[in-house]
């Protein structure tokens, strides 16, 4: 059922395994979706524009100039019409393509100007798949957002053996019914989440103030993936370089009394995900002019609200899922582990601030994710979209898999 009504946009690159995608429009066609079809210029010699038309049942777009459709602008209408894009197979040079933003024929173009989610089906030789230079394309392509589905080992067309070929029709049908069922489930359902992000500035004066060198972005990239999932998520903002996407909503704060404050007017909450790296200590007083350098004898200090610890102990307002984050110089798993407990959280993503290409200063991270039972997930170094990918679809699991009477 959770495909009927679908409509779903397939891009058929130039690759020997595009005849499969003729199986999956039959296959989608049954579970009652709606099927248009893009053909490049190379995916046309492999599949034909009069198999696809038949199956879909819809005309099959292959120019970007197309005379015959004058005043309709198609990359921009079938990127609007489609619930969900996928490119079957996407070539090794498709990659490329779409790892520069080319704009150069009308499959690219679409994706370019989408606003939709973009799964990408990759099929092609195992050192093809294996070269650098896909491998580079890659982490671009899922810095991007968009999705991979596949590939899957074994043998090829190719007669060679290894990483590279192409999910089948039902594996690719199986994983957009999951995809599909998760979003539905928790759009009908209403399902609410907070992430809180970025550092906090507590003033000492007008003009100084304590603050930290978080830059906002992984807890950005949860709430924006956590909404693209199908969940209504705010993001509780402390001061950032963020430029951030209309697609979330965003309340921005200065200080951790404030972040506070917005956390509590959006309880109660399924979700709450603490990523801010509230500063840890204010200034009792915030002078109102600034100080003069012989005005100054010491600065006192108070402890700022701790609002993962609210939260985890509030008997009201306790979220269904808390998640904390950890960010430590030493004994990660121990200290993560102890702060999950203290905090009543069911989650904690731990990362080691204490390297330097990665967290803090950069766009990259490398995060243990560990659950209230001890089991700890490692998610390698990647950019911080991936791994807000792996994150937020461990939240979703994790939410329904304890609220099955949700299904
Ligand atoms: C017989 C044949 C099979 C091919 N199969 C693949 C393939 O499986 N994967 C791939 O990445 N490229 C494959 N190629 C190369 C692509 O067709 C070529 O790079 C093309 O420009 C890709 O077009 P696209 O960017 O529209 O997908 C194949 C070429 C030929 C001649």
């Amino acid at each position: 059922m959770s495909l009927e009504n679908k409509k779903i946009l397939l891009m058929i690159g130039g690759g020997i395994s595009a005849y499969k995608s003729l199986d999956l429009i039959r296959l989608l066609q049954k579970k009652n979706c709606s099927v248009k079809v893009v053909l490049t210029k190379s995916g046309k010699k492999f599949v034909t524009s009069l198999s696809l038309s038949s199956l879909s049942k819809n005309r099959v777009f292959e120019e970007i100039f197309d005379e015959k459709n004058k005043g309709n602008i198609d990359h921009i209408s079938l990127s609007r019409w489609a619930d969900l894009i996928m490119v079957l197979p996407t070539t090794a040079n498709f990659m490329f393509r779409l790892s520069k933003g080319s704009a150069e024929d009308l499959a690219s173009t679409i994706i370019l100007a989408s606003n939709k989610e973009i799964f990408l089906v990759p099929a092609m030789n195992v050192r093809m798949w294996e070269h650098k230079a896909t491998q580079k394309n890659l982490n671009v392509l899922m810095d991007y957002g968009y999705k991979f589905i596949g590939p899957e080992d074994g043998e090829m067309a190719c007669g060679e053996y290894g990483k590279g070929k192409m999910s089948s029709p039902r594996q690719i049908l199986s994983f957009l019914v999951k995809f599909f069922k998760k979003r539905d489930l928790l759009k009908s359902k209403k399902i609410r989440a907070i992430v809180t992000t970025g550092p906090t500035k507590e003033y000492i004066d007008p003009v100084r103030y304590i603050s930290n060198e978080s830059s906002g972005k992984q807890g950005y990239e949860i709430a924006l993936e956590l909404s693209r999932l199908g969940i209504k998520t705010t993001l509780i903002s402390g001061p950032t370089k963020l430029k951030y996407d209309n697609e979330i909503k965003v309340k921005k704060v200065v200080t951790g009394k404030e972040m506070l404050e917005a956390v509590k007017r959006k309880l109660p909450t399924h979700i709450a995900v603490c990523a801010a790296a509230v500063s840890d200590f204010k200034p009792i007083y915030s002078e109102k002019n600034k100080i003069k350098k012989n005005q100054i004898k010491e600065i006192k200090i108070e402890k700022n609200p701790d609002i993962l610890s609210f939260l985890g102990k509030s008997n009201r307002f306790k979220p269904k899922l808390l998640i904390g984050f950890s960010a430590e110089t030493e004994n990660l798993i121990k200290n993560s582990k102890i702060k999950m407990q203290e905090k009543f959280c069911d989650m904690i993503v731990a990362n080691d601030v204490s390297k330097k290409d990665r967290g803090f200063h950069s766009d990259f991270n490398e995060v243990l994710i560990i659950d209230k039972n001890g089991k700890i997930e490692k998610v390698k170094k990647n950019s911080k979209k991936f791994v807000a990918s792996i994150v937020a679809k461990k939240i979703v699991d994790t939410f329904l898999s304890n609220e099955k009477n949700l299904n």
